[in-house]
């Protein structure tokens, strides 16, 4: 039988972990605060950002949120990040991305304090977490991790094959899986839309992760006799519902259930995992800054 590897029971037992710490440094007079910024007014950002703003109401962390006008000059928006710098009960902020096309968003995340940057996206961060000495692990490949660990995955020497090479998932899991830790030791092949014979790579791998934003562009004929899945894809598709759209991962479901050993479905895989470690990071910055 196949796992369904159920990503909101892991985040749910991950928030339940972090309610002690919340209130130990609540009742010390430093409740963690979480800021989010939107720039514009992208539906599935702004989905994003409330799902977060309610995360934190959920566990007793502060939270603000900070609109920015789609049309906004990037000074307008440089001012309210120098203003979460400077704010002692935000501990840390993200600038939800994507930002419109005449915002720069390396520039924007330099300008974050690298002790607030909860992304871990800052070119600081980047470098602690590739030296092994990471502050911030990014959430999205930190809740992966926990997930491979949830299902009993040991990853030493094993083959993993990420599809998908963003700065946001496939490098920083990249480097976090090669790394010499408990979670780590794993052999990586990072694959993107370059990569000549993928099927042939995400085949030979023990473990799959699906993170290049392509609607089921992984089937079942890609993976191997019981190989592990993990889909980071969320794919709004146009569909016959409500909404008129259904969300899809970067891996046809039912056809890789049948050769996986364990698999996380879409939603409610790696989504409500993401926002997890945001939490956790959360914790950890104002534990750092009050510490
Ligand atoms: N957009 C999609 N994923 C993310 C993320 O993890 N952080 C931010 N800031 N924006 C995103």
């Amino acid at each position: 039988m196949t796992e369904i590897i159920d990503g909101n029971a892991v985040a749910s037992e991950i928030r339940d972990d972090l309610t002690d710490a919340i209130e130990t440094l609540t009742d010390a007079g430093a409740r963690p605060g979480l800021a989010t910024v939107l720039m514009g007014d992208d539906p599935a950002s702004q989905t994003y950002v409330n799902m977060k703003q309610r995360d934190c109401e959920e566990v007793g962390i502060e939270s603000v949120h900070v609109d920015v006008a789609g049309d906004a000059s990037p000074e307008t928006l440089y001012e309210e990040i120098a203003a979460l710098n400077d704010d002692p009960a935000v501990h840390g902020y993200i600038v939800q991305a994507p930002v419109p096309d005449h915002v720069d968003y390396r520039e924007v995340i330099r300008r974050v304090d690298p002790a607030k940057d909860v992304d871990g996206f800052h070119p600081e961060n980047v470098g602690r977490l590739v030296a092994g000495d990471a502050r911030f692990r990014p959430c999205t490949p930190h809740g992966v991790q926990k997930l491979l660990e949830s299902a009993g995955v040991d990853l030493e020497g094993k083959d993993v094959t990420i599809v998908g090479r963003s700065d946001i998932v496939g490098k920083p899991l990249a480097n976090l899986l090669i790394q010499k830790a408990d979670d780590g030791n794993a052999t990586v092949t990072v694959c993107h839309s370059r990569t000549e014979d993928l099927a042939a790579k995400t085949r030979d791998a023990d473990i799959v992760v699906a993170a290049a934003g392509a609607p089921e562009l992984v089937d079942g004929s890609m993976i191997g006799d019981g190989a592990v899945v993990i889909d980071v894809g969320v794919n709004r598709v146009d569909a016959d519902t409500e909404k008129g759209y259904e969300l899809v991962g970067d891996v046809e479901f039912e056809s890789a259930k049948e050769q996986a050993s364990s698999i996380t479905p879409v939603p409610g895989g790696v989504g409500p995992m993401t926002r997890a470690m945001l939490l956790y990071n959360t914790v950890k910055a104002a534990s750092l800054q009050e510490g």
